[in-house]
């Protein structure tokens, strides 16, 4: 493992670096709830905290911004712990423009980015863009020399982006995906980016907001065009530490050892226990995010998500032979992982470690009776 060459934290701070030396304003990740958007149960993208901006970019205190968003998405719940890559809980980096620079500037820093900071081998690099969006594929094509036969048109599933909820801010979008060998490939002749096995690696979306979906479902030209990006920190984190999954990456190490280390004696660990490890792995960051800014498991709303996520994760370890409370101790280990750039977590650790352990106990009774 290569940990130490790229830890989650130097990723971080390396992207925020790049774009603040282009003239962004760095700007702190949102809550999990966004305030004042009943629009959304949970924040899901780094453009979410900045909506408005897009719908009025006068007067602004900045038109650029950079930021780290904590994200939650429950859509692909059903995936998490099916698939090597699906998460509840994640990490976006982003760059945005409110109304000023456009597609390319935003696709020359990102291909700056990922050849000369990271030094990611162009050969194993592929993007896609919108099935009409020729001024897009002309800057991949003409201006950064991406041979057509790695540039990919796809439609609307993959290449359009947004709104995060019902109505908001969307448009068309241009992906960047990393090859990461035939052998992780479903084996198709026509596999390629956009394929949904787990061969070309999806890690930076690079939308191009121009318009808003009003509630009529009317596609409202924005007054000025601006730019969301959102780069998939764990999955970045995988490519660049090069292991197997984002599960190996030093995000999620120790916390699927403390689970490794709390199996039972003798117990074997397949592929499907391991997806299950994985799982549980994921819930236990997302509840601890979640609870440690105040959200707490209920019957309604944001909590239902969480009781459900404490609930899968409980009955899958329970017939692993676990029947006794564990993932309140995975608070501990979140904690100490995520610390470095969330430090706001130290001072909750132990009213969220109580708070899951109460859910446990009672949950643990129901199953037992
Ligand atoms: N808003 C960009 C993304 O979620 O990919």
């Amino acid at each position: 493992m290569t940990h130490d060459t790229w830890p989650a934290h130097v990723i971080r701070r390396t992207f925020m670096d790049f774009f603040i030396a282009r003239g962004h304003t760095e700007v702190p990740s949102a809550p999990l709830v966004p305030k004042g958007d009943p629009t959304l149960l949970f924040t899901s993208a780094g453009m979410v905290q900045f909506k408005d901006l897009y719908l009025h970019p006068k007067n602004l205190a900045y038109t650029r911004a950079t930021s780290v968003q904590k994200c939650l998405r429950a859509g692909d719940l059903e995936s998490v712990g099916k698939t090597l890559r699906h998460h509840t809980f994640f990490e976006m980096l982003g760059n945005f423009s409110f109304g000023d620079y456009f597609k390319r500037e935003a696709i020359e820093w990102a291909w700056e980015f990922v050849i000369q900071k990271l030094h990611l081998p162009p050969e194993k690099l592929s993007v896609s863009v919108f099935e009409d969006d020729d001024e897009a594929y002309g800057i991949w094509n003409r201006e950064i020399g991406i041979p057509a036969s790695k540039i990919v048109r796809l439609g609307r599933k993959d290449n359009f982006w947004g709104p995060g909820g019902k109505t908001g801010i969307c448009g068309p979008c241009s992906e960047i995906y990393y090859d990461s060998g035939p052998e992780r490939g479903c084996g198709r002749p026509e596999c390629a980016p956009g394929c949904d096995c787990d061969r070309y690696i999806e890690f930076w979306n690079l939308v191009f907001p121009q318009f808003f979906l009003d509630e009529k479902g009317v596609y409202q030209p924005l007054e000025k065009p601006g730019i969301d990006t959102g780069l998939g920190l764990e999955r970045l984190a995988m490519i660049l530490q090069g292991v197997e999954d984002n599960f190996h990456t030093d995000l999620f190490h120790p916390i699927v050892e403390a689970l490794l280390d709390m199996m039972p004696e003798g117990f074997r660990i397949t592929p499907e226990e391991r997806m299950g490890i994985n799982m549980v792995a994921d819930h236990a960051r997302a509840l601890t995010f979640t609870i440690s800014e105040g959200i707490y498991p209920s019957n309604e709303g944001r909590g239902y998500l969480l009781r459900r996520l404490l609930r899968r994760a409980l009955t899958r370890f329970y017939s692993y032979g676990i029947t006794e409370p564990f993932l309140y101790r995975l608070v501990d280990v979140v904690v100490d992982t995520m610390k470095i750039d969330y430090p706001e977590l130290e001072g909750r650790r132990h009213d969220t470690a109580t708070i899951v352990r109460g859910e446990e106990e009672s949950f643990f009774r129901t199953l037992e009776d």
